[in-house]
């Protein structure tokens, strides 16, 4: 029988020769964040498809990150480990619907959330991440009506902090809406000392325990800042590998689901890649990521912007 691979070696032999770039998100299984050339948030992650000069990007993420590394990139191959990687608060878009409440409304300037497919960011005027959504929202007129698509929990969060009224998408992440609210009192109860810190994503109910809330680059730089030593922590739990990298000495106790018979706070979609996909991906230089020239254009304009509005 053959000896088995050792993916970490495999993968990296494979990155010189393909002059590789491994990009991955923070809710990747810890050995893939670990391989990574690059790990962060969406923001992070745009910004770093944008500069690259590798010729090959492999996204580990979902798909709607390497579409948007793809837009960005034209001619450079784009690899996803696995297609089927979506993302629940994309597929709570569709296109049709979403053009359909777009013309009724067409005086309204529209922000998408990244996590959407290419076809809706090719119909929004701006892009925006969880880390720069209320600092684009302010830079908008106050006299311009917007509309805020897909993430509703975003949208809230940004109303509340600008002050804002915008007209909301009613999609979200089963993720971030998986977390039970009575769970998270019990475990303060039993860690006084406690600190709740939450994505946007998650519901409002959820967001008033928190003493702070940010995008996941955001949460995991508070806690390096934070004298606090015990986090309860309300987003995706893949980021606590790089917490507890960078604080050995806190305790991050990721927030429990609403229900006890599953993992349901990881995101299934997140958790399709593995090393071993990673590996044959990159090998095999498929599956990758193709758009149609008119869509990536006009998709490509609103991330232009956004990167532009963003410091
Ligand atoms: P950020 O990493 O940009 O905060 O996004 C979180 C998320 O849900 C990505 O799918
Ligand atoms: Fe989509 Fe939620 Fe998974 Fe992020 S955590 S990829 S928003 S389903």
């Amino acid at each position: 029988t053959k000896p088995p691979i050792d993916f970490f070696a495999a993968i990296q032999e494979l990155k010189q020769e393909m002059n590789a770039v491994i990009l991955a998100h923070y809710y990747q299984d810890p050995d893939i964040q670990d391989i990574a050339d690059y790990i962060g948030d969406s923001l992070g992650l745009s910004r770093q498809a944008a500069s690259t000069d590798a010729d090959v990007i492999v996204f580990a993420g979902v798909h709607f990150m390497a579409e948007t590394a793809k837009i960005l990139n034209p001619d450079k191959l784009v690899l996803l480990p696995d297609l089927a990687a979506g993302c629940s608060l994309a597929d709570s878009c569709p296109p049709q619907a979403f053009a359909a409440f777009k013309a009724t409304h067409p005086d309204h300037l529209v922000i998408s959330y990244i996590n959407c497919t290419a076809e809706i960011k090719a119909m929004s005027d701006i892009i925006c991440t969880s880390s720069n959504a209320v600092e684009i929202v302010r830079q908008i007129s106050k006299n311009q009506p917007i509309i805020f698509a897909p993430d509703r929990n975003l949208g809230q969060y940004v109303m509340q902090q600008t002050g804002r009224d915008l007209l909301l998408w009613q999609g979200s992440c089963i993720v971030h809406e998986t977390f039970s609210e009575r769970k998270i009192l019990q475990l303060q109860a039993e860690y006084p000392e406690a600190e709740v810190i939450a994505h946007p994503e998650c519901e409002s109910t959820l967001l008033r325990h928190a003493k702070y809330i940010g995008s996941t680059t955001a949460l995991l730089k508070y806690c390096q800042q934070s004298t606090t030593k015990v986090f309860i922590v309300a987003t995706e739990p893949g980021i606590i590998h790089q917490m507890q990298k960078q604080e050995p000495d806190k305790i991050f106790i990721p927030a429990p689901p609403t229900t006890n018979s599953c993992a349901c706070n990881e995101c299934p979609y997140m958790r399709l890649n593995s090393l071993e996909k990673l590996y044959l991906a990159m090998k095999n230089r498929t599956p990758e990521i193709k758009l149609a020239e008119k869509t990536r254009l006009a998709a490509l304009k609103p991330i232009q912007k956004m990167l532009e509005m963003s410091h």
